[in-house]
């Protein structure tokens, strides 16, 4: 075992290191819409919504999108009670879109059992979509549970303050006893939320501001000449690149032709503009004759692209005006509504590719 990851088993140590924290926290602690104000009970919807949206989401991100689901469904039997496309709709944007299925999922069977959270990590990880960093922090944060949640962030902490060689991926468990062996029995959620914070705010993947970290005394890492080196970095990985079609008709009024994904899959229920599958490089020529309507295609010079978790894509934007009737399975968005109609980050970029050009 790395000699910084035993010095964890001084119980001084490590109550330096949590007291460090949670004095840091007191007084810079930032205010984030969901967090419950110093000596409030926390509410374990405010938490579980918020460690929902914030999965693979920045808190600048995520709140937004906090404020419209709370303002909307401000109790959980409300986001229960919601139709299925209206919490697909909410969350439109953030990406990831299981994550919007199971988070009403979870709203119903919350709702189905009076609106009581489980306070226990185990019961909180066997609700959808609630996995076992969001059962660990809700269990600390929303209960005060002496659990351990190791999010990103936390884990870049950890793989410094105990100047960790081996990259995050190899050394989870490693990094795991250590985040367990620090979780305090008192203010776990408080202690979580503070290495979050400092995470962001202060040890930050690159420029790391030692100079204002309350653990730099107690980290290997700034005992090195190269803080920033560590977590040691793992050799990336080249994504597969698929390419597809799109198909942007538009009517004299303004509105053009759209669709919604399927229910399951890669940005479920997102509405869309019409196009090919996406397949892999040079595989499958994409053409107009994919089009859902017969008319003058134009193909838009550029492209617009994403990556997502398991490939690269990239998407060629046909324009063409159109007046006729929406083709089965398709609908009409108005120009005023492309904000509102549920398009994914990807469409919307799409849909304002062709914007742009017309
Ligand atoms: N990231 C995930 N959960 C968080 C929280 N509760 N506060 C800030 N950032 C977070």
């Amino acid at each position: 075992m790395n000699a910084n990851v035993s010095a964890l088993r001084s119980e001084a140590k490590r109550n330096a290191i949590v007291a460090r924290t949670l004095e840091w926290w007191e007084s810079r602690r930032r205010a984030l819409a969901w967090r419950a104000a110093p000596g409030e009970t926390p509410d374990p919807y405010r938490v579980w919504l918020s460690e929902v949206l914030l999965q693979q989401t920045t808190a600048q991100a995520a709140t937004p999108y906090f404020q419209t689901f709370i303002a909307k469904w401000p109790r959980v039997e409300d986001l229960a009670a919601a139709p299925g496309e209206a919490v697909i709709s909410a969350f439109a944007g953030l990406g990831y879109y299981s994550r919007a299925r199971n988070l009403h999922a979870c709203a119903k069977e919350i709702a189905r059992r009076g609106g009581r959270f489980p306070s226990e990590e185990a019961d909180l990880r066997s609700l959808p979509g609630v996995g076992a960093y969001s059962a660990a922090a809700i269990a600390a944060i929303a209960f005060g549970r002496q659990t351990a949640p190791v999010d990103g962030n936390i884990a870049r902490i950890l793989a410094r303050l105990l100047a960790i060689e081996e990259p995050i991926a190899q050394a989870k468990s490693e990094i795991a006893s250590a985040a367990r062996a620090l979780a305090p029995s008192h203010r776990a959620g408080d202690f979580a939320q503070a290495l979050m914070d400092i995470g962001a705010t202060i040890c930050r993947p690159r420029n790391p501001d030692c100079a204002h970290c309350p653990l730099v005394q107690d980290c290997a890492a700034f005992r090195t000449a190269a803080p920033e080196a560590f977590p040691r970095r793992a050799r990336a990985k080249v994504k597969p690149c698929r390419e597809g079609a799109v198909f942007f008709a538009r009517r004299s009024d303004g509105a053009f032709l759209a669709r919604r994904r399927p229910p399951h899959g890669l940005l479920a229920s997102t509405v869309e503009l019409p196009g090919t599958p996406w397949t892999s490089e040079g595989s499958r020529e994409r053409s107009v004759s994919a089009a859902p309507v017969t008319a003058r295609w134009r193909r838009l010079p550029g492209t617009v692209g994403q990556v997502f978790t398991h490939f690269a894509l990239k998407l060629t934007v046909y324009a063409a005006a159109f007046e006729g009737g929406a083709p089965e399975g398709h609908f009409w968005v108005a120009s005023d509504a492309v904000g509102e109609a549920g398009f994914s980050n990807m469409m919307r970029k799409a849909v304002d590719h062709a914007l742009k050009q017309e």
